[in-house]
């Protein structure tokens, strides 16, 4: 019995919620340990395609209990509307579905900052999903959020809501900005708690007696490696820590007692909102990996930028996030291409280097240096076993784990359950 984390080791989506799935048939608890509903994992279960945004992409295995951790951010009123999706397509979360009772509340004041942080920043902005996450953090951090277990207390619920939404309406106020109508929103945000009241528990004593019980815990990340707001491309960043480590701190588990982690890689690279993307594709290349690859974004419909991958910055996320073995996905996307580019260093100020900089100036400036393999040229979305890829397939892969010094465990190759073999 062991405890895996997953967590993206690009710029999110590249393919979670997938391997999420495929590995929760073996899972007894799924755990989401940050972010919030900017976050969209796209599962696909025969002909039926799910985007989970808050409840963990396990939901859709009957036996897997789900966790929403205490590091996440939860917009009720959104997570409610989450529920009743999956209800009326027969997914039942009744006795699966935990809320931690320690996790922050997103509300609409936290939305309309969002907003208006975005607009004042102007030429500068992030390119957020404008889900308020970065606000609502900002007061878990300030210490003036409001957490899960006032959804149990709805009076506490109610006087602290509005207390907070009249502190932020007086500074929108002041900034000429337009102010929360209370009433209205208090009246989407009670019935909300309502429902939501019976899935609050403390769900660190979840995951330690289920881990102690020998059961399997996976922890769900959501964004990617790159987004972390310590590790990332910052300030071009989401504002939880994506890394492997925020499983312990997101989800209330140790970290002896993580047995593997498991690094989610697309066999190239995408990235959704601003800042830096050194093997960014501004061609044709590009527009194909896009339309092939169906790179538009699973939460706001966006065209996510594409490029070639990235072993510079990829190696890196492996090494920090300590992985045991790395999942690629999309690898049909590639199928049709004569030669594949690989970015294996960079050029900056004049010099070559190996590593990923530190400093988002210096990532601004880099330029990819790439090798260029041969390409398959084959169709790999009918394959179900690693000895069926074609040869040069299975040769990128071995080039691709050579580069980042961590073993492939898992290939992807179609959307599907069916399409995803496991190494040994
Ligand atoms: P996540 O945020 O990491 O869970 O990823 P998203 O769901 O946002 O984006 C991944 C997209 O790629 C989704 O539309 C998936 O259905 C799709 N997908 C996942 N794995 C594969 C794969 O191996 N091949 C193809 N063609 N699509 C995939
Ligand atoms: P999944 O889990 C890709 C990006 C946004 C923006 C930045 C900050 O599906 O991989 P935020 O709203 O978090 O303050 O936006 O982070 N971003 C994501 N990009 N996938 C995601 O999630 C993302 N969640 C946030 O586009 O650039
Ligand atoms: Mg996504």
């Amino acid at each position: 019995m062991s405890n895996t984390v997953l967590v993206g080791l690009q710029w999110g989506d590249e393919g979670k919620g997938k391997i999420i799935d495929f590995l929760t048939e073996t899972s007894d608890v799924v755990v989401r340990f940050q972010g919030g509903n900017n976050a969209g994992h796209t599962v696909e279960v025969g002909d039926e395609k799910f985007v989970l945004h808050l409840v963990p992409s396990g939901i859709l295995r009957p036996e897997a209990v789900c966790v929403i951790g205490n590091g996440v951010v939860v917009n009720p009123v959104s997570l409610c509307e989450e529920i009743e999706g999956l209800r009326a397509r027969g997914i039942d979360v009744e006795g699966r579905l935990e809320v931690s009772t320690r996790c922050q509340l997103i509300f609409e004041y936290h939305c309309l900052q969002d907003q208006v942080f975005e607009g004042k920043l102007g030429d500068s902005k992030i390119g957020t999903t404008k889900r308020g996450i970065g606000p609502a953090y900002a007061d878990k951090v300030n210490r003036v959020g409001l957490r899960g277990a006032l959804l149990c207390k709805p009076a506490l619920l109610e006087e602290r809501f509005r207390k907070q939404a009249a502190f932020y309406n007086a500074i929108f106020q002041e900034a000429g900005e337009p102010v929360m109508d209370i009433d209205a929103e208090w009246e989407k945000v009670r019935p909300a708690a309502e429902m939501l009241a019976p899935f609050v528990k403390d769900t660190v004593l979840t995951v330690n007696r289920a881990a102690k019980a020998g059961k399997e815990v996976l922890f769900e990340g959501a964004q990617g490696m790159w987004l972390d707001v310590d590790f990332g491309t910052y300030p071009f960043v989401t504002s939880s820590n994506t890394t492997s480590g925020a499983a312990c701190t997101g989800g209330g588990l140790a970290p002896c007692r993580i047995d593997h982690v498991v690094g989610v890689a697309k066999a190239y690279t995408t990235r959704v909102g601003r800042g830096p993307f050194p093997t960014e594709l501004d061609d044709e290349t590009g527009e194909f990996l896009r339309s092939e690859g169906g790179e538009y974004g699973a939460t706001t419909g966006r065209p996510r930028r594409c490029g070639w991958f990235d072993a510079v910055a990829t190696r890196y996320s492996a090494m920090l996030n300590g992985v045991t073995g790395i999942a690629f996905t999309k690898m049909d996307v590639l199928d049709s291409f004569e030669t594949i580019k690989v970015c294996t260093a960079y050029e900056l100020d004049g010099k070559t280097i190996t590593d990923m900089p530190s400093d988002n100036d210096d990532i601004e400036r880099v330029k990819p240096i790439y090798e260029e393999v041969p390409g398959w040229q084959e169709s790999t979305e009918g394959i179900r076993d690693y000895d069926d890829l074609p040869v040069r397939a299975k040769e990128y892969l071995t080039y691709l784990s050579d580069l980042l010094e961590a073993k492939p465990s898992i290939i992807s190759v179609g959307p599907r359950r069916s399409q995803t073999f496991v190494l040994s």
